[in-house]
């Protein structure tokens, strides 16, 4: 009886084992499960890690409302981590690491937006979806708004730049101990706040990345924030002398069009090059009617010609470039022209002059200069000396739509400038390891179809250009 049983058995074992994917796919679940316990991490604490299989439904119920991230799909196998890091006695950040089955080898960080506060899930899942293994953080607090900057400046710290870094560092370290290999190559994705994060870490920890898309950055932060800012006081509220009723700006759209359509040579509905535009609006005018509709007052007039006009302090000196024309039908006066406070403005509340009740409306061109001399944590983001960053080989990938509807993209060239001046370097030998795109907008046509127009679309068009150089 003996031999007989020892040769059923052995045909089992010997049948499980030759099924090679189900044996490697237990093996993931295993060293997955088995992570939490045995990850190191100082000053944080690793709360789980957890197998999720593709298909999966990720729900997040206790996600910051502000974040509005209710869900996220996850399309591949991939192991999760959550952790949170203390990243002094008073602030932490809470992180994540998405681990593929299929791992390539690489690595990715992704950023946040806004003042933000958010996980970006999104870019989290689309990076484990091409096998790199990819982290992301909360960028030291949770939420949308800065109230957490409010009599803490190392939550202050964390936003500017010690979240990302901390995360990256930490997030090779569990890489490298789940898959018990380093990464060959390690990247950076990010738009917005995220592309501003994207060029800190080149002028900064030029080591943490071999390559860094950074679109649409947020940098020369400070000045940006006061161009943001500005735009409440400069417009007043709906039903004042200033303020341009948001049914006119389709009008000013058309007569934007009309005026600058053909400066790029070809009368075809598109203003390729916003740049060359010196709007004048005085074709709108209400003239002596002050009453009539469908025009602007001499007062309304003022309000657009500061619109397109860069902003100057007091002495005259440029705080930030004018918004480009030509996005007036792609949200900005959503944005900015409504008679609502901008989020960012939260910056200069809570930041700035640490004060809950601080009045959006009372923002002043010398708050302008106090917010740009104190540039915490060197938030500006606007160092021009990349030399570090290239001398390890680093590569960086700068773009930024022509209709952006939050940053002006005319701000983007004046980086490119600055950085050939500082280092001294020709568009040639800067061409060696950065490239600086300025896209009016891509439409991705599909039997002749529009589906989308990414020029405008932060984060679809920065995964477009991912995907096609990492
Ligand atoms: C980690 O856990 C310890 C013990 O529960 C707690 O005191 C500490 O605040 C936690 N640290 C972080 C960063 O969450
Ligand atoms: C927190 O750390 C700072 C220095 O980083 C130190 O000055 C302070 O005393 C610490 N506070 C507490 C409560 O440990
Ligand atoms: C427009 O202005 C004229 C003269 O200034 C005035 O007589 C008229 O009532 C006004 N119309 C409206 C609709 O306010
Ligand atoms: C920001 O604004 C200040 C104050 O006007 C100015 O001195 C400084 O040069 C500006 N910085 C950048 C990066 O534009």
């Amino acid at each position: 009886m003996w031999p007989k049983t020892l040769l059923v058995l052995t045909l089992l074992v010997q049948n499980i084992s030759s099924n090679p994917v189900a044996n490697a796919f237990d093996n993931f679940h295993s060293s997955c499960r088995a992570l939490a316990s045995h990850l190191i991490i100082p000053h944080g604490n690793v709360s789980s890690s957890s197998l999720v299989t593709a298909g999966t439904t990720l729900r997040f119920p206790n996600s910051d409302q502000t974040c509005t991230r209710p869900s996220q799909a996850v399309s591949v196998d991939l192991c999760r981590v959550e952790l949170t890091v203390a990243t002094s006695n008073r602030s932490s950040m809470s992180m994540e690491a998405w681990l593929p089955a299929h791992w390539t080898g690489r690595f990715l960080s992704t950023g946040n937006g806004g003042l933000g506060g958010c996980i970006q899930y999104e870019d989290i899942e689309y990076g484990a979806s091409l096998g790199f293994a990819t982290v992301g953080t909360n960028n030291g607090h949770d939420g949308m708004t800065g109230e957490s900057f409010l009599d803490n400046a190392d939550v202050v710290e964390d936003f500017a730049s010690r979240a990302l870094h901390t995360g990256v560092v930490i997030g090779k370290k569990i890489s490298a101990s789940f898959y018990g290999a380093e990464h060959s190559k390690s990247y950076y994705i990010g738009c917005s706040t995220g592309g501003r994060q994207g060029m800190k870490e080149a002028q900064t920890f030029p080591d943490d990345f071999d390559g860094i898309v950074a679109g649409a950055p947020a940098i020369a932060f400070n000045n940006l924030t006061s161009w943001s800012s500005r735009f409440l006081p400069l417009t007043g509220l709906p039903g004042s002398p200033t303020f341009i009723p948001l049914d006119m700006w389709p009008i000013i759209a058309q007569d934007i069009l009309d005026q600058c359509d053909d400066n790029d040579g070809v009368s075809d509905g598109i203003m390729e090059s916003p740049d060359l535009c010196d709007y004048n609006p005085e074709a709108l005018s209400c003239g002596v009617s002050e009453n009539a509709t469908n025009c602007l007052t001499t007062t309304q007039l003022q309000t657009l010609k500061s619109i397109y006009s860069p902003l100057l302090d007091a002495n005259g000196d440029l705080v930030y470039p004018r918004l480009q024309p030509g996005a007036e039908l792609l949200g900005v006066p959503q944005t900015y022209f409504t008679g609502q406070p901008f989020g960012a403005s939260d910056w200069f509340k809570y930041a700035i002059f640490n004060d809950p009740n601080w009045d959006p409306m009372s923002l002043v061109p010398a708050d302008y200069v106090l917010s740009s001399t104190m540039n915490r944590f060197n938030i500006e983001t606007w160092e021009g000396d990349l030399s570090a960053f290239r001398r390890k080989g680093g590569k960086l990938l700068h773009y930024h739509g022509l209709a952006d509807p939050v940053i002006s993209s005319e701000n983007s060239p004046r980086y490119y400038q600055h950085v050939s001046d500082t280092m001294g370097l020709s568009s040639a030998e800067l061409d060696e390891f950065t490239v600086t795109l300025l896209s009016l907008g891509w439409l991705i046509v599909e039997e002749g179809q529009v589906l989308r127009i990414l020029g405008t679309v932060c984060e679809a068009l920065s995964r477009w250009i991912h995907k096609r150089i990492c």
